[in-house]
């Protein structure tokens, strides 16, 4: 599903405020300072709560051999400011034949300033741009309205609502699903205006009628 281009580790994606590129080893100490909330692991299907040692540099591992194979693309968010601090994470994974899975989170001091919605964006203009995806799906638990937000925000559909197995968190949790298809995503696309056509110049229309019907001399 993933395309060499993304199988590369100087793959990149550059939106207005933001850098998602590949995790990097030296990325463990950040990962692990948001990881180990437990505002922000509670929300995700696979932050282990209390976050063990060792367990970001096994993260980024992980998803740098995911990467590199074509299994997911996880992705760190960095800002673009010249020390580049990294401030969350976002990642697809294949969830179907024509259908990849979205997931994403923002460290708690860097929450409420559309970041989460900036790289959500981009990463499935991308996703769609890069690759034959007909659907990109999210799931959220029902007890977190800001994600409810920022997929509402990034042009993603309330599909349905019931108990899915988050592993991190033991067990069943009441979850809504969303999706975006790729006919949806295209609609919401700014399109470029093309010139208008002789037909539709009003001043032409104009003057073509005086052409056709000249006005009748009395
Ligand atoms: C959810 C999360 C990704 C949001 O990141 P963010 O960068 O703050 O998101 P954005 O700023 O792009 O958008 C957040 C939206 O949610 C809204 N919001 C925040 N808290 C809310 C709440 N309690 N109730 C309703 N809306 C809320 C914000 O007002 C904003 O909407 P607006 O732009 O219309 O005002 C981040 O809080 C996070 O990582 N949480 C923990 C992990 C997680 O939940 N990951 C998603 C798993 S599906």
């Amino acid at each position: 599903m993933f395309p060499d281009l993304t199988s590369d580790d100087i793959f990149r994606i550059e939106t207005k405020r933001l850098w998602l590129r590949w995790p990097r080893v030296a990325d463990a100490a950040a990962i692990t300072g948001f990881a180990s909330e437990a505002s922000t692991a509670k929300m995700t299907a696979a932050i282990p709560h209390p976050y063990p040692a060792g367990e970001a540099e096994r993260f980024i591992f992980q998803a740098r051999a995911d990467n590199a194979t074509g299994r997911g693309l996880v992705l760190a968010i960095t800002q673009k400011r010249a020390d580049h601090p990294l401030i969350g994470l976002i990642g697809a994974t294949v969830a179907g034949s024509h259908d990849l899975e979205i997931g994403y989170l923002i460290a708690p001091q860097a929450n409420g300033k559309g970041y989460a919605t900036e790289a959500v964006k981009s990463l499935v203009s991308s996703l769609f741009s890069l690759t034959s995806v007909q659907r990109i799906l999210a799931n959220v638990r029902t007890v977190n309205p800001a994600s409810h937000r920022v997929l509402e925000k990034s042009g993603f559909a309330y599909v349905d609502s019931g108990l899915d197995y988050l592993p991190a968190r033991g067990g069943l949790h009441p979850c809504d699903r969303f999706e975006l298809d790729r006919k949806s995503w295209l609609k919401q696309q700014p399109g470029r205006s093309m010139p208008p056509m002789h037909h539709q110049m009003q001043d032409r229309r104009d003057a073509q009628q005086a052409v056709l019907h000249p006005p009748v001399e009395s």
